[in-house]
């Protein structure tokens, strides 16, 4: 089956969907993206696509800040993304990247005088992550401030700072990359946010230190407090409680929820899956799966 996607209003196979040279958001950033999990549940032959509308709303606010009129409204989005899934037939965990984006074919930095539109494609994605171990360093890269760039939306530009900071992590001997805010708080990872276990406790950057507030993130969050009864502490976060913090992990929507082992060549506890990651780890992927009837309305299925 082919990876499928929806551009310019039509159903096609992804190789079919191609963009000028010219458009504007290939050469300026001015693009806003979500990616969002289908994710396969075999014993009932059903793909489940994950905080649906919540992915569609974070999209709309990003939009609003780079100024781009999506033409569809959320709920007409989440139509279309089970549509093109279904039609690429996929039987196994699925990744779908939908762009809203500046797509008239002309130069000139600026968000005003320009059209706009939206594509979305599906692919088969497994892991990003090792769901074991993951070795992390922090890096030399600054998550931008918001006073600089709006970080707390998923703008394409933006990504020129997760992709040095991966880079160098991979290049330094680590998988991952953990940035620090302008004044040197933990922020998040490449495309992760980061919780740490202190004295039995969550703890997780906030939102105003520059971070991505992730529906994996509020998912873990609610999660912990509901199914648990362990509260999330947002608050800022010092760069040494990353080496003496009990259990760390990252949550995303490609990562779901991954172990640090390693810090800064500091083992995280005994170097293994901490027992709370482990449990949330295991609450996550059944609710992911639809395999968790208390919430399954977080869930969108995608065959009939
Ligand atoms: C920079 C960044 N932080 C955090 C996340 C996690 O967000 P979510 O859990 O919504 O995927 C992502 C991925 O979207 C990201 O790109």
């Amino acid at each position: 089956m082919p990876p499928y996607a929806y551009f310019k209003k039509k159903y096609m196979p992804l190789s079919d969907a191609k963009l000028g040279l010219m458009t504007h958001c290939l050469h300026y950033g001015t693009a806003v993206f979500e990616g969002i999990r289908g994710n396969w549940n075999s014993a009932r032959k059903q793909i489940y696509l994950f905080r649906l509308k919540e992915h569609y709303e974070r999209l709309f606010n990003g939009c609003r800040v780079m100024k781009i009129a999506i033409p569809y409204s959320v709920d007409e989005l989440c139509r279309i993304t089970v549509e093109v899934v279904a039609k690429s037939g996929l039987k196994e965990d699925v990744y779908v990247r939908p762009v809203a984006y500046k797509s008239s074919e002309a130069l000139g930095v600026r968000l005003h005088g320009l059209e706009d539109d939206f594509f979305a494609f599906v692919i088969p994605w497994g892991p990003y992550l090792d769901m074991e171990t993951c070795r992390c360093g922090v890096s030399s890269w600054r998550r931008p401030d918001n006073s600089s760039a709006p970080s707390q939306v998923k703008v394409t530009g933006l990504y020129v700072n997760s992709a040095l900071a991966k880079t160098e992590a991979i290049e330094n001997g680590f998988d991952e990359a953990i940035l620090l805010t302008q004044d040197g708080h933990v922020s998040e990872g490449s495309g992760e946010n980061i919780f740490l276990v202190i004295d039995g406790k969550l703890v997780t950057p906030p939102t105003y230190h520059n971070i991505l507030n992730g529906i994996t993130r509020q998912t873990v969050i609610t999660l912990a407090k509901q199914e648990l009864g362990i509260e999330t502490i947002e608050r800022p976060v010092d760069r040494s409680e990353l080496y003496t913090a009990r259990e760390c992990f990252l949550t995303g929507t490609a990562t779901h929820v991954a172990p640090i082992s390693e810090i800064d060549h500091r083992k995280v506890g005994n170097g293994g899956v901490g027992e709370l990651t482990k449990k949330l780890q295991k609450l996550y992927f059944d609710v992911i799966r639809g395999k968790n009837a208390k919430y399954i309305g977080w869930c969108t299925p995608v065959y009939k």
